[in-house]
């Protein structure tokens, strides 16, 4: 799970890709190459977190992002925590510092943190020695998706760079696209943002991407259409007159596939709105990768643990 390169992953928390450098981003997918070769032999551990402690704190629901995080710290060989929200004191009224102090008190090495509030994991990171892991804060960022993405593509069509990517959908309320957007920003891939102008505003251009919003004009050529979920529970007004519209103008079928470059990969974060943002049938495409997303997910999050820890060795070492 060694690096190829000799930089050092210098970071005690994993926040956005916004704080990651291309070099940072390559570690992780790098890395990921051989955390994935772990999970895929006969004894699936390591004991790079052995004496270690992983906490996840979702104050949101997750089914993968958890689950992942989960797996990835035990095949690592850490304690993990599922801290369970729903009956701790947070329903008493208990500040989410005072919370997440609480948790460190008790041993945590690794915060690993879903949250409504955009930047409330930037907070905690500045008032805690453990190293917090952002698994998507509000509308802001969600990192390991994009990277897991990343490898994902990488794996895939074995580069990024100069790649003809377009995001499909609802971008407004997307940390998934942000932090997507950021990263394929850094490794040279051009970005194409596609939906209505409800759920795409022109203002996303200065985020140096292409907006359009016609699906065939805005997937014509493309090596990758990655499809954002329809977030409805984010949507605080009718930003477009129903599902069955949405899904009528831009729903992913076999014939519209047909526009982008053939084979193109189709991705999405999951969980899909079926039948919405696309159809069964280019989900069981070969070309489909959501599966593969889930599966990646892994590898990449043991690669986050790992250069963490590293970091937080080389401080310690520093320090003694
Ligand atoms: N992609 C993603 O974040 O899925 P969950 O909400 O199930 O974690």
């Amino acid at each position: 799970m060694k690096t190829a390169n000799h930089a050092v992953f210098n970071h005690k928390d994993l926040l956005g890709i916004e704080e990651l450098s291309a070099e940072d981003i390559l570690m992780v997918l790098d890395n990921a190459v051989g955390s994935k070769d772990v999970v895929t032999r006969t004894i699936k551990k390591v004991p790079i977190l052995r004496g270690k402690t992983v906490v996840n704190l979702f104050f949101e629901n997750s089914t993968r992002t958890r689950t992942s995080f989960e797996i990835a710290a035990r095949r690592l060989s850490a304690d993990v925590i599922n801290f369970d929200v729903a009956t701790s004191s947070v329903n008493k009224g208990e500040a989410l510092l005072d919370t997440v102090e609480t948790i460190e008190a008790l041993g945590a090495d690794y915060i690993v943190m879903r949250h409504s509030s955009s930047g409330s994991p930037h907070f905690l990171a500045r008032n805690v020695k453990a190293s917090v892991i952002n698994a998507g804060d509000g509308q802001h960022e969600h990192p390991t998706q994009a990277l897991l993405d990343a490898f994902t593509i990488r794996e895939r069509l074995g580069r990024i760079e100069g790649l003809e990517i377009a995001l499909v959908g609802d971008i407004l309320h997307s940390r998934v696209a942000r932090s997507n957007i950021l990263l394929l920003n850094k490794l040279g891939a051009n970005i194409t943002l596609v939906g209505p102008p409800s759920l795409v505003p022109e203002e996303f251009s200065q985020l140096g991407v292409r907006i359009v919003h016609d699906l065939k004009a805005g997937i014509r050529g493309a090596d990758v259409i990655y499809l954002l979920r329809i977030q409805l529970e984010r949507q605080r007004k009718n930003l477009f007159p129903s599902l069955e519209e949405y899904r009528a103008v831009y729903g992913l079928n076999k014939e519209r596939l047909g526009y982008a470059r053939e084979g193109a990969l189709v991705m999405h974060p999951g969980p899909v709105n079926q039948g919405v943002e696309i159809t069964r049938e280019v989900m069981e495409m070969p070309q489909s990768t959501i599966l593969n997303q889930v599966t990646n997910g892994v590898a990449v999050r043991m690669a986050v643990f790992y250069l963490l820890q590293g970091a937080r060795d080389h401080v310690h070492h520093d320090h003694s």
